[in-house]
Protein backbone atom coordinates (compact mmCIF):
# COMPACT_ATOMS: atom_id res chain seq x y z
CA UNK A 1 0.00 0.00 0.00
CA UNK A 2 1.28 3.41 -1.13
CA UNK A 3 1.83 6.27 0.97
CA UNK A 4 -1.73 8.66 1.93
CA UNK A 5 -3.38 5.80 -0.04
CA UNK A 6 -6.85 4.03 1.36
CA UNK A 7 -7.54 0.47 1.98
CA UNK A 8 -10.68 -0.45 0.16
CA UNK A 9 -13.68 -1.83 2.52
CA UNK A 10 -16.27 -3.44 0.29
CA UNK A 11 -19.71 -3.77 2.15
CA UNK A 12 -21.25 -7.00 0.19
CA UNK A 13 -24.89 -5.62 0.81
CA UNK A 14 -25.42 -2.96 3.30
CA UNK A 15 -24.29 -1.74 6.80
CA UNK A 16 -25.78 0.22 9.13
CA UNK A 17 -24.54 4.06 9.24
CA UNK A 18 -23.43 4.02 12.83
CA UNK A 19 -20.52 1.31 11.52
CA UNK A 20 -20.73 3.03 7.87
CA UNK A 21 -19.50 6.25 8.69
CA UNK A 22 -16.89 5.47 11.12
CA UNK A 23 -15.33 3.27 8.71
CA UNK A 24 -15.93 5.95 5.66
CA UNK A 25 -13.40 8.06 8.22
CA UNK A 26 -10.50 5.96 7.17
CA UNK A 27 -11.28 3.63 4.45
CA UNK A 28 -12.25 3.62 1.05
CA UNK A 29 -15.98 2.08 0.78
CA UNK A 30 -17.42 0.23 -1.91
CA UNK A 31 -21.06 -0.94 -0.78
CA UNK A 32 -23.12 -3.55 -3.20
CA UNK A 33 -26.63 -2.80 -1.80
CA UNK A 34 -29.40 -5.46 -0.50
CA UNK A 35 -29.91 -6.36 -4.14
CA UNK A 36 -26.55 -6.94 -5.53
CA UNK A 37 -26.16 -10.14 -7.47
CA UNK A 38 -23.50 -12.79 -7.16
CA UNK A 39 -21.99 -11.76 -10.38
CA UNK A 40 -22.11 -7.82 -9.20
CA UNK A 41 -20.69 -8.96 -5.71
CA UNK A 42 -17.86 -10.62 -7.90
CA UNK A 43 -16.85 -7.45 -9.48
CA UNK A 44 -17.37 -5.45 -6.16
CA UNK A 45 -14.52 -6.64 -4.53
CA UNK A 46 -11.55 -6.73 -6.70
CA UNK A 47 -8.77 -4.91 -4.98
CA UNK A 48 -10.64 -5.14 -1.07
CA UNK A 49 -8.30 -5.24 1.67
CA UNK A 50 -11.68 -6.12 4.17
CA UNK A 51 -15.15 -7.72 3.07
CA UNK A 52 -18.21 -7.00 4.97
CA UNK A 53 -20.76 -9.87 4.80
CA UNK A 54 -23.96 -11.25 6.41
CA UNK A 55 -25.69 -14.30 6.14
CA UNK A 56 -26.86 -13.97 2.51
CA UNK A 57 -23.59 -13.56 1.33
CA UNK A 58 -22.03 -16.88 0.33
CA UNK A 59 -17.79 -16.15 1.29
CA UNK A 60 -16.44 -18.68 -0.91
CA UNK A 61 -13.39 -19.53 -2.94
CA UNK A 62 -14.46 -17.64 -6.11
CA UNK A 63 -15.25 -14.42 -4.12
CA UNK A 64 -11.87 -14.53 -2.13
CA UNK A 65 -9.89 -15.16 -5.20
CA UNK A 66 -11.84 -12.51 -7.17
CA UNK A 67 -10.62 -9.96 -4.40
CA UNK A 68 -7.19 -10.27 -4.38
CA UNK A 69 -4.08 -11.74 -2.13
CA UNK A 70 -4.44 -8.05 -0.42
CA UNK A 71 -7.70 -9.24 1.31
CA UNK A 72 -6.96 -9.34 4.82
CA UNK A 73 -10.31 -9.86 6.64
CA UNK A 74 -13.39 -10.85 6.18
CA UNK A 75 -15.90 -9.28 8.81
CA UNK A 76 -19.15 -11.03 8.82
CA UNK A 77 -22.19 -9.06 10.06
CA UNK A 78 -23.66 -11.96 12.22
CA UNK A 79 -22.49 -14.06 14.84
CA UNK A 80 -23.17 -17.24 12.46
CA UNK A 81 -20.81 -17.66 9.96
CA UNK A 82 -21.62 -20.97 8.27
CA UNK A 83 -21.46 -18.76 4.99
CA UNK A 84 -18.20 -18.11 5.14
CA UNK A 85 -16.03 -21.22 3.85
CA UNK A 86 -13.24 -21.05 6.82
CA UNK A 87 -11.04 -23.64 5.06
CA UNK A 88 -10.67 -21.30 2.42
CA UNK A 89 -9.66 -18.00 4.27
CA UNK A 90 -7.15 -19.69 6.26
CA UNK A 91 -5.36 -20.85 3.13
CA UNK A 92 -5.54 -17.80 1.97
CA UNK A 93 -4.13 -16.09 5.27
CA UNK A 94 -7.89 -14.29 5.58
CA UNK A 95 -9.17 -13.60 9.11
CA UNK A 96 -12.86 -14.02 9.91
CA UNK A 97 -14.40 -12.10 12.41
CA UNK A 98 -18.08 -12.42 13.51
CA UNK A 99 -20.29 -10.34 15.93
CA UNK A 100 -21.32 -12.47 18.97
CA UNK A 101 -22.44 -11.42 22.67
CA UNK A 102 -23.99 -8.22 20.92
CA UNK A 103 -27.04 -9.75 19.70
CA UNK A 104 -27.55 -12.47 22.40
CA UNK A 105 -30.96 -11.14 24.02
CA UNK A 106 -32.15 -9.86 21.00
CA UNK A 107 -32.17 -13.32 19.68
CA UNK A 108 -33.19 -14.88 22.89
CA UNK A 109 -35.97 -12.69 23.00
CA UNK A 110 -37.63 -13.35 19.77
CA UNK A 111 -37.19 -17.10 20.13
CA UNK A 112 -39.28 -16.36 23.18
CA UNK A 113 -41.48 -14.54 21.91
CA UNK A 114 -41.86 -17.27 18.71
CA UNK A 115 -42.10 -19.81 21.53
CA UNK A 116 -45.35 -18.23 23.01
CA UNK A 117 -46.49 -17.03 19.43
CA UNK A 118 -46.68 -20.87 18.73
CA UNK A 119 -48.02 -22.02 21.95
CA UNK A 120 -50.82 -19.84 22.01
CA UNK A 121 -51.34 -20.22 18.20
CA UNK A 122 -51.07 -16.27 18.05
CA UNK A 123 -50.72 -15.98 13.96
CA UNK A 124 -54.11 -18.80 13.50
CA UNK A 125 -56.03 -16.73 15.76
CA UNK A 126 -54.75 -13.09 14.09
CA UNK A 127 -55.24 -14.21 10.86
CA UNK A 128 -59.02 -14.95 11.46
CA UNK A 129 -59.45 -12.01 13.12
CA UNK A 130 -57.98 -9.93 10.09
CA UNK A 131 -60.17 -12.08 8.21
CA UNK A 132 -63.53 -11.64 9.80
CA UNK A 133 -63.41 -15.06 10.86
CA UNK A 134 -63.92 -14.20 14.83
CA UNK A 135 -67.33 -14.90 15.66
CA UNK A 136 -67.22 -14.16 19.01
CA UNK A 137 -65.68 -15.87 22.33
CA UNK A 138 -65.06 -19.57 21.87
CA UNK A 139 -64.22 -21.67 25.27
CA UNK A 140 -62.64 -24.41 22.89
CA UNK A 141 -60.96 -22.38 20.44
CA UNK A 142 -57.03 -21.56 19.82
CA UNK A 143 -56.58 -23.87 22.96
CA UNK A 144 -52.43 -23.48 23.23
CA UNK A 145 -49.96 -24.60 25.78
CA UNK A 146 -48.68 -22.36 29.23
CA UNK A 147 -45.32 -22.18 29.82
CA UNK A 148 -45.60 -22.24 33.02
CA UNK A 149 -45.21 -25.82 34.29
CA UNK A 150 -44.03 -26.99 30.53
CA UNK A 151 -40.84 -28.73 29.78
CA UNK A 152 -38.91 -26.67 27.66
CA UNK A 153 -36.03 -28.22 25.58
CA UNK A 154 -32.95 -26.09 24.77
CA UNK A 155 -31.24 -27.77 21.91
CA UNK A 156 -27.37 -26.44 21.83
CA UNK A 157 -26.45 -24.32 25.44
CA UNK A 158 -23.81 -21.70 23.86
CA UNK A 159 -24.74 -17.66 24.86
CA UNK A 160 -28.42 -17.77 22.98
CA UNK A 161 -29.19 -21.21 24.22
CA UNK A 162 -28.71 -20.04 28.11
CA UNK A 163 -30.04 -17.39 27.77
CA UNK A 164 -33.39 -18.44 26.07
CA UNK A 165 -33.22 -21.33 28.95
CA UNK A 166 -32.93 -18.55 31.29
CA UNK A 167 -36.06 -16.41 29.84
CA UNK A 168 -38.25 -19.94 29.75
CA UNK A 169 -37.52 -20.65 33.06
CA UNK A 170 -37.96 -17.26 34.92
CA UNK A 171 -41.74 -18.29 33.01
CA UNK A 172 -41.99 -21.41 35.23
CA UNK A 173 -40.63 -23.82 32.71
CA UNK A 174 -38.15 -26.85 33.66
CA UNK A 175 -34.97 -26.87 31.36
CA UNK A 176 -33.90 -29.60 29.86
CA UNK A 177 -31.00 -29.41 27.31
CA UNK A 178 -28.85 -31.23 24.51
CA UNK A 179 -24.96 -30.00 24.50
CA UNK A 180 -21.70 -31.23 23.60
CA UNK A 181 -21.06 -30.34 26.74
CA UNK A 182 -22.29 -29.37 30.21
CA UNK A 183 -23.18 -26.19 31.53
CA UNK A 184 -22.93 -26.57 35.55
CA UNK A 185 -24.05 -22.98 35.54
CA UNK A 186 -27.03 -23.61 33.97
CA UNK A 187 -27.82 -26.71 35.96
CA UNK A 188 -26.92 -25.11 39.06
CA UNK A 189 -28.86 -21.62 38.46
CA UNK A 190 -31.41 -22.96 36.49
CA UNK A 191 -31.93 -26.79 37.45
CA UNK A 192 -31.70 -27.41 33.99
CA UNK A 193 -31.03 -31.20 33.11
CA UNK A 194 -29.01 -32.35 30.48
CA UNK A 195 -29.81 -35.26 27.53
CA UNK A 196 -29.32 -36.81 24.96
CA UNK A 197 -30.72 -35.56 22.12
CA UNK A 198 -34.05 -37.95 21.83
CA UNK A 199 -34.43 -37.78 24.88
CA UNK A 200 -34.55 -33.80 25.07
CA UNK A 201 -37.18 -34.33 22.40
CA UNK A 202 -39.44 -37.02 23.87
CA UNK A 203 -39.47 -35.25 27.14
CA UNK A 204 -40.19 -31.74 26.54
CA UNK A 205 -43.43 -29.86 25.43
CA UNK A 206 -41.33 -27.13 24.18
CA UNK A 207 -37.85 -27.15 21.81
CA UNK A 208 -36.00 -24.44 20.42
CA UNK A 209 -32.94 -24.52 18.64
CA UNK A 210 -29.66 -22.85 19.16
CA UNK A 211 -27.39 -24.81 17.69
CA UNK A 212 -25.06 -23.77 14.67
CA UNK A 213 -25.37 -24.63 11.47
CA UNK A 214 -21.79 -27.36 10.78
CA UNK A 215 -22.49 -30.29 8.53
CA UNK A 216 -22.90 -32.54 12.09
CA UNK A 217 -25.97 -30.19 12.38
CA UNK A 218 -27.95 -30.52 8.88
CA UNK A 219 -31.05 -31.70 9.14
CA UNK A 220 -30.69 -32.54 12.88
CA UNK A 221 -34.20 -32.31 13.24
CA UNK A 222 -35.94 -34.43 10.62
CA UNK A 223 -39.01 -36.98 10.32
CA UNK A 224 -38.30 -38.94 13.35
CA UNK A 225 -37.20 -36.27 15.68
CA UNK A 226 -40.30 -34.16 14.92
CA UNK A 227 -42.04 -37.66 16.36
CA UNK A 228 -40.44 -37.11 19.21
CA UNK A 229 -41.74 -33.70 19.76
CA UNK A 230 -45.29 -34.99 19.04
CA UNK A 231 -48.51 -33.60 18.76
CA UNK A 232 -48.56 -31.39 21.49
CA UNK A 233 -45.05 -30.29 21.37
CA UNK A 234 -43.63 -26.74 20.27
CA UNK A 235 -40.69 -26.44 17.66
CA UNK A 236 -39.11 -23.04 17.51
CA UNK A 237 -36.19 -22.23 15.46
CA UNK A 238 -33.77 -19.30 15.52
CA UNK A 239 -30.33 -20.60 14.47
CA UNK A 240 -30.23 -21.52 10.92
CA UNK A 241 -32.46 -23.10 8.66
CA UNK A 242 -30.10 -25.95 7.40
CA UNK A 243 -31.05 -27.80 11.11
CA UNK A 244 -34.83 -28.12 10.48
CA UNK A 245 -36.24 -30.60 7.44
CA UNK A 246 -38.80 -27.57 6.67
CA UNK A 247 -40.56 -29.99 4.49
CA UNK A 248 -41.03 -32.72 7.47
CA UNK A 249 -42.21 -29.80 9.62
CA UNK A 250 -44.69 -28.95 7.56
CA UNK A 251 -46.24 -32.26 6.85
CA UNK A 252 -45.84 -32.95 10.64
CA UNK A 253 -48.24 -29.89 10.69
CA UNK A 254 -50.64 -30.60 8.55
CA UNK A 255 -51.14 -34.63 9.90
CA UNK A 256 -51.48 -33.20 13.17
CA UNK A 257 -47.79 -35.01 14.22
CA UNK A 258 -46.48 -31.92 15.38
CA UNK A 259 -48.26 -29.33 17.93
CA UNK A 260 -47.04 -26.02 16.45
CA UNK A 261 -43.99 -24.65 15.36
CA UNK A 262 -42.03 -21.34 15.11
CA UNK A 263 -39.71 -20.40 12.52
CA UNK A 264 -37.49 -17.39 11.62
CA UNK A 265 -35.16 -19.60 9.58
CA UNK A 266 -34.76 -21.03 6.35
CA UNK A 267 -32.46 -23.26 4.73
CA UNK A 268 -32.61 -21.19 1.26
CA UNK A 269 -33.61 -18.26 2.34
CA UNK A 270 -35.07 -16.06 1.42
CA UNK A 271 -36.90 -18.73 -0.28
CA UNK A 272 -39.95 -20.23 2.24
CA UNK A 273 -41.06 -23.35 1.33
CA UNK A 274 -45.07 -23.56 -0.14
CA UNK A 275 -46.05 -26.25 2.07
CA UNK A 276 -44.52 -24.16 5.03
CA UNK A 277 -46.64 -20.97 4.40
CA UNK A 278 -49.62 -22.79 4.02
CA UNK A 279 -49.10 -25.25 6.92
CA UNK A 280 -51.24 -24.81 10.07
CA UNK A 281 -50.05 -23.86 13.94
CA UNK A 282 -46.74 -22.01 12.17
CA UNK A 283 -45.92 -18.33 13.21
CA UNK A 284 -43.08 -17.31 10.03
CA UNK A 285 -40.57 -14.70 10.59
CA UNK A 286 -38.17 -13.61 8.24
CA UNK A 287 -35.03 -14.15 9.90
CA UNK A 288 -35.03 -10.83 12.52
CA UNK A 289 -33.48 -12.92 15.55
CA UNK A 290 -31.14 -10.11 16.04
CA UNK A 291 -33.35 -6.90 14.71
CA UNK A 292 -33.27 -5.36 17.73
CA UNK A 293 -32.16 -1.44 17.22
CA UNK A 294 -29.43 -1.95 20.06
CA UNK A 295 -28.34 -5.26 18.92
CA UNK A 296 -28.34 -4.27 15.18
CA UNK A 297 -26.58 -1.00 16.20
CA UNK A 298 -23.75 -2.80 18.38
CA UNK A 299 -22.88 -5.14 15.55
CA UNK A 300 -22.66 -2.76 13.46
CA UNK A 301 -20.08 -1.37 15.29
CA UNK A 302 -18.45 -4.40 16.26
CA UNK A 303 -18.08 -4.99 12.27
CA UNK A 304 -16.41 -1.75 12.02
CA UNK A 305 -14.13 -1.97 14.97
CA UNK A 306 -12.84 -5.40 13.70
CA UNK A 307 -12.24 -3.84 10.73
CA UNK A 308 -10.50 -0.77 11.58
CA UNK A 309 -8.30 -3.16 14.28
CA UNK A 310 -7.26 -5.82 10.91
CA UNK A 311 -6.42 -2.96 8.75
CA UNK A 312 -4.51 -0.82 11.40
CA UNK A 313 -2.28 -3.80 12.06
CA UNK A 314 -4.06 -4.98 14.62
CA UNK A 315 -5.60 -8.09 16.21
CA UNK A 316 -8.83 -8.57 15.18
CA UNK A 317 -11.49 -8.06 18.03
CA UNK A 318 -14.07 -10.85 17.94
CA UNK A 319 -12.22 -13.95 15.82
CA UNK A 320 -13.38 -16.62 14.62
CA UNK A 321 -11.79 -20.21 14.41
C1 LIG B 1 -26.74 -14.07 13.24
O1 LIG B 1 -26.11 -13.13 13.75
O2 LIG B 1 -26.21 -15.14 12.97
C2 LIG B 1 -28.17 -13.82 12.99
O3 LIG B 1 -28.81 -14.91 12.46
C3 LIG B 1 -28.34 -12.61 12.11
O4 LIG B 1 -29.61 -12.10 12.36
Amino acid sequence: MQEGERHLVVIARALLAVGLDRLAERFEIREGGLEATREQLLELVPGASAVVADPAVPVDRDLLDAAGQQLQLVANFAVGYDNVDLDACRERGVAVTNTPDVLTEATAELALALTLSAARRLSDAERDLRQGRWLGWDPGAYLGLELHGATAGVIGMGRIGRRYARLVSALGAQVVYASPSPEPEAERELGAKRMGLPAVLASAEVISVHAPSTPETHQLIGADELDLIGPQGVLVNTSRGSLVDAEAVAAALADGRLGAAGLDVYENEPEVPQALLAAPRCVLLPHIGSASTRARRSMALLVADNVIAVLEGGEPVSPVG
